[in-house]
């Protein structure tokens, strides 16, 4: 069942379209997060679910109930619509201690105080902070700072969490910390949540589904294995993964009844895939870094000898740059790699691991 329901809602400022007529449904209980690069429309769009922004156009349901509708005259205040707040500056009180900064929002909801305590509690222990009730911000490290702030909206028991880059003022390590807070608070709560990053790797670990936007628009609403493995556009494919998924043009030719594509430095035989049916014409072929397997040069004949440009061990993993005249790509390779720089090497690719997209249109062809 949709808990939220976006129909073709638009925001313009003046002459900028933020919001460009979007469609989504937020299924009841999920955590979707809305994903793009900066200025894409993510923090307008959650706004207006919010209600802190009037959408121009177009209509906002929740639970079937109207909260906007310019044609109906319909403006439901924030106030009203029961919904939990986490923003990037997590505006704590600085002169206020960790209980005051929880119950703030509550006493003014005229919650009988023995209901307030025993939710205090229940949110310090669920955020693992208990014995810092009386210390201020300014005693808290970053992390603890976001989980109070974390804890203030779950005591405030709304059924729908909105949270823009919730972590973005946090450290790497904090941050990955605070990602597995929030995914087992949410595996607890079960609050529909609405998530905005322009991180990738967050987008990934948290969602059960990702939105991925560009220019105001929805670009593709799906699983993150599915924006992963099946991005619908060149935007996304490029947009998401780390690092970046691997563009090679070329075209695909049929020779002795097989399909293969083929540029200046591979030529691979598409065995057991469909092809496109796009013989003889330019395609751009994607595959993921970890999706290309290296062999010294003389045993492979899928590709002409890579070069080896340049090495990069990170401990678990080894990104491997190649290159042979214009075409370039980076391989992934687990833990540490007995590759040299200036090496000579094959690189072998499973057909079924590459997505073939048309470079005029940049749409996923297969
Ligand atoms: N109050 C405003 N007045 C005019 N233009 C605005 C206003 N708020 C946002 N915009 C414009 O609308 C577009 C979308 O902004 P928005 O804040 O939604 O982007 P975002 O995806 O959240 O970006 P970021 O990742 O940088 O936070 C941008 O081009 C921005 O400049
Ligand atoms: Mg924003």
């Amino acid at each position: 069942m949709s808990k939220i329901s976006l129909k073709n809602l638009t925001k313009k400022y003046g002459s900028v379209t933020a919001v460009n007529g979007i469609n989504l449904d937020v299924i009841e209980g999920e955590f979707l997060t809305l994903l793009g690069p900066s200025g894409c429309g993510k923090t307008t769009t959650l706004r207006m679910i919010a209600g802190l922004e009037e959408p121009t156009s177009g209509e906002l349901y929740s639970d079937k109930k109207v909260l906007f509708s310019k044609e109906k005259g319909v403006y439901v205040p924030p106030e009203m619509r029961n919904l939990g707040f986490m923003f990037q500056s997590y505006a704590l009180w600085p002169h206020m201690n960790v209980t005051r900064n929880i119950t703030l929002g509550l006493e003014s909801k005229k919650i009988p105080s023995s209901e307030i305590k025993n939710r205090v509690n229940d949110v310090l222990n669920k955020v693992q902070l208990n014995g810092y009730e009386d210390r201020y911000p300014s005693e808290l490290s970053g992390g603890q700072q976001q989980r109070v702030a974390l804890a203030r909206m779950v005591a405030a028991k709304s059924d729908i969490f909105l949270m823009d880059e919730p972590l973005s003022n946090l450290d790497a390590m904090l941050r990955i910390d605070m990602r597995s807070e929030l995914k087992h608070l949410h595996n607890e709560l079960g609050a529909t949540t609405v998530y905005v990053t322009h991180d990738q790797v967050e987008a990934l670990t948290l969602s059960d589904r990702i939105v991925v936007m560009n220019n105001g628009k929805i670009q593709q609403c799906d699983t993150p294995e599915a924006i992963y493995k099946k991005p619908q556009n060149l935007f996304i494919a490029k947009f998401v993964g780390s690092p970046p998924i691997n563009l090679m043009k070329g075209i695909i030719v049929k020779e002795d009844n097989s399909l293969f594509f083929k540029n200046e430095a591979i030529k691979l035989e598409l065995k057991g895939v469909t092809a496109p049916e796009t013989e003889n014409s330019e395609i751009i072929a994607a595959v993921r870094a970890e999706d290309i397997a290296v062999s010294p040069s003389s045993s492979e004949k899928q590709s002409e000898a890579f070069n080896v440009y340049s090495v990069l061990p990170a401990g678990s993993e080894t990104i491997i740059t190649l290159q042979r005249g214009d075409t370039e790509l980076a391989v992934k390779l687990s833990g540490f790699s007995s590759t040299k720089m200036n090496d000579s090497i094959s690189i072998k690719i499973r057909p079924e691991k590459i997505s073939f997209f048309n470079p005029k249109t940049e749409e996923l062809i297969l």
